[in-house]
């Protein structure tokens, strides 16, 4: 009897220990849209942001990451996110200023001196303050991701401001992008993102503007070599979440909400890290393609710097200020 008890009890053993783990099922999944690729620092970061999550809260919560805009454009990923219809995104504050207006002044070109500057600045106060107004509009701004400076270029040789002043440039879908680089004389043309790789191959455009990493993802370099780096923008990326699904988390645990907001936060001090990492290699693959890169003189920054002043003259009060305490922080 006792035999036959011990090798029931050695079976049981061996059928829990071959056993797989049971694939956990998450109480709530959340989709969130990128338009960038698999690979690029801001999807590589919201995947970091996914995993930790999912440990945190014991794998209740799942973000199932959607990169290459397989959800839509960014102005359609943002409509779809107003009504709930997707969770969370990731979005350029040049898609973001369209619909939140005062956000404008983050825009501005030349505000920052470099990128320390920028990060001092959203770290600090201002950052704070831009991330909770965004919350009025059924979207909430939880952490910032860094996406470089832009540039402009093109698919026929520049060597400086005034080679850009007639070219057809294309912008991001927000009128203020577009007012920018009409008062550089260049003629602005709106097209989404996924669109401009086949914009400047068709000769539709004749350059664009955008960080390193995007240049080279997107195969840009491909079709406009000539990179002049004059670095006007500073646009960071802001990780969002929509007002229904947030909902959805405090349902589960309320808890869970700021699980979430820490979680996205920590996603941002590792994306910079990747970003770092990724414009390096950009720029060492954008010159094994044979991009020639373009450094504007002291005279032609100066230049570009007065071609764009009116933007601050136009200013609001408000506005000017917080323009004040960017350039003293
Ligand atoms: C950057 C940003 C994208 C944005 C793009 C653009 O690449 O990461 O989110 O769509 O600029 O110029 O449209």
């Amino acid at each position: 009897m006792k035999k036959v008890l011990l090798v029931a009890l050695l079976l049981i053993c061996i059928f829990f220990a071959c056993r797989k783990e049971e694939p956990s099922h998450p109480e709530l999944v959340l989709r969130y849209a990128d338009n960038q690729s698999t690979g690029y620092p801001t999807v590589e970061a919201a995947k970091y942001m996914a995993e930790l999550v999912k440990k945190r809260t014991g794998g209740k919560i799942e973000i199932r990451i959607y990169p290459d805009s397989v959800l839509g454009s960014e102005n359609s990923v943002m409509e779809q996110m107003t009504y709930g219809g997707i969770d969370m995104s990731r979005f350029s504050l040049g898609t973001l200023s369209r619909f939140f207006p005062e956000l404008w002044t983050l825009q501005l070109p030349y505000l920052y001196t470099d990128s320390e500057h920028m990060w001092r600045v959203l770290d600090g106060d201002i950052g704070d303050m831009y991330l909770r107004e965004m919350s009025g509009k059924g979207i909430i701004g939880l952490a910032w991701y860094d996406a470089g400076a832009r540039s402009f270029y093109t698919r026929t040789p520049i060597s400086s401001f005034a080679s850009l002043q007639d070219l057809t440039i294309r912008v991001q879908e927000n009128d203020m992008m577009s007012r920018t680089i009409e008062l550089l004389g260049a003629e602005a043309v709106q097209i989404p993102y996924g669109d401009v790789y086949s914009a400047l191959q068709k000769l539709r455009i004749d350059g664009a503007e955008n960080n390193l990493p995007s240049y080279v993802f997107m195969d840009h370099n491909q079709a406009a070599p000539y990179f002049y780096q004059d670095e006007h923008f500073r646009l960071p990326e802001v990780v969002m979440i929509s007002a229904d699904a947030q909902k959805k988390v405090s349902a589960i645990d309320p808890g869970f909400v700021e699980i979430i907001e820490a979680c996205a936060r920590d996603s941002g001090v590792y994306e910079r890290k990747l970003w770092q990492e990724e414009e390096n290699r950009a720029y060492e693959k954008a010159v094994q393609s044979g991009v020639t890169f373009i450094i504007p003189s002291d005279e032609d920054m100066f230049a570009l710097k007065q071609a764009m002043e009116p933007l601050y003259h136009e200013l609001g009060q408000k506005e000017r200020e917080i323009v004040e305490r960017i350039r003293d922080t």
